[in-house]
């Protein structure tokens, strides 16, 4: 922002609730798809428009379940932003009664690097994972029947996410499959489909009944290790969003088509993926990324397990926070607070204020 003498004044500071996230994107998840579709052209071209430097993971000795990791990264083009998102993953909170992730995100003026805005951020980092799994779903089934058994691993928030935009995104579903290692946390998800309307849900008492009976696999779990292991459960070729990264063995990634979102981000901090690299010592295993296929320089198989590894990109999230900071900067109930700058004159004001 500048002034009549030309002086850039940093804008007020906003603070955006997860109530005001929440209402700017519940509904428009066809759209949320393609700004996120948007997102990854503007990374895979590689011409400078994005920064996406490695997550930092900060871990506790003492507390091994527990991290809280920093995405930093920039967009430029129209968009314009810089910034960061620092999310907590604490799983036993869920048994605490609220969410495992927590998150903010702070937007950044490009111009000034003035921050522009706190966000609560779980909604948006929730909103697009789902849109990218959601976008995947589509294109990597291009070409092969439309998926019409959905099986989901690990039934928490991330899972809901995903459901309701892979609807949003046109598949319909005659079965939903659910498996949880929490039978409670099944239970829950059952019912968030029986109020969303959805196809029937069936839960089973084993990973294996429920991957050899869908033809869409989701993977939302908190597993660290590999817990599922044997590649003849996926010789129906299913197509897979292996969104929480570490739950396949490095045999059944071997076996398999992988598509990931950035090959060097995915490659890291014990995938799937990065222990099948391990194994092998190479990356042949890896055949494209998302934006190969966005692009049409990649085909995914139809006579293959198709594995999508999303390992979660910080420019999507600020692709989002962006949209959200502009549909509720200028709204009424927009908290924005003036002075949070404060020091804003190199040597001092001359009043002594
Ligand atoms: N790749 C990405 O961009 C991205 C983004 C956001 C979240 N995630 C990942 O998504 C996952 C799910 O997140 P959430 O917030 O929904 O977590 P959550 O705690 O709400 O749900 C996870 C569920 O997985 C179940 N589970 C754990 N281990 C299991 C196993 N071995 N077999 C079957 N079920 C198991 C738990 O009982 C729980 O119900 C996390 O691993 C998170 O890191 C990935």
């Amino acid at each position: 922002m500048t002034d009549s003498s030309s002086q850039v004044v940093p804008g007020p500071f906003a603070v955006i609730s997860g109530q005001q996230v929440h209402r700017a994107l519940h509904g428009r998840e066809k759209d949320m798809i393609d700004l996120i579709e948007h997102g990854y052209r503007l990374h895979g071209n590689g011409d400078g428009a994005t920064v996406n430097p490695p997550s930092y993971f900060l871990r506790f000795p003492n507390q091994p379940a527990n991290r809280i990791i920093a995405l930093p990264a920039a967009v430029g083009d129209e968009i314009g932003v810089a910034g960061i998102k620092w999310i907590s993953s604490f799983p036993a909170n869920v048994a605490k009664g609220v969410p495992r992730a927590s998150a903010v995100v702070v937007l950044n003026d490009l111009e000034t690097g003035y921050p522009l805005a706190c966000l609560e951020g779980s909604i948006i980092s929730a909103a697009r994972t789902a849109a990218s799994a959601a976008l995947a779903a589509v294109r990597l089934s291009e070409g092969r029947e439309r998926p019409r058994r959905l099986g989901v691993l690990g039934t928490g928030l991330i899972a809901r996410y995903i459901h309701t935009y892979l609807v949003a995104a046109g598949l319909e579903f005659e079965e939903v499959g659910l498996y949880d290692a929490s039978a409670e946390h099944a239970r829950g998800f059952a019912g968030y489909l029986e109020r969303a309307g959805a196809a029937k849900a069936t839960t089973h008492d084993s990973a294996e009944g429920l991957i050899r009976s869908s033809d869409l696999v989701v993977f939302a779990t908190t597993a660290g290790t590999p817990h599922v292991t044997e590649p003849a459960w996926f010789t129906h070729h299913p197509l897979v969003l292996h969104v929480s990264l570490r739950d396949l063995s490095p045999e059944i990634i071997l076996d398999s088509c992988n598509i990931v979102d950035d090959v060097e981000h995915c490659l890291k901090a014990q995938t799937s993926p990065h222990l099948a690299e391990e194994l092998t010592g190479n990356r042949d295993h890896i055949h494209a990324t998302l934006f190969d296929v966005l692009t049409g320089s990649f085909t995914p198989p139809t006579d293959r397990t198709v594995i999508f590894s999303p390992f979660g990109l910080g420019v999507l999230d600020l692709v989002v926070s962006d949209h959200v900071y502009r549909q509720v900067a200028g709204c009424p109930d927009a908290v924005v607070v003036d002075d949070f700058f404060h020091e804003l004159s190199r040597y001092g004001k001359d009043n002594g204020a």
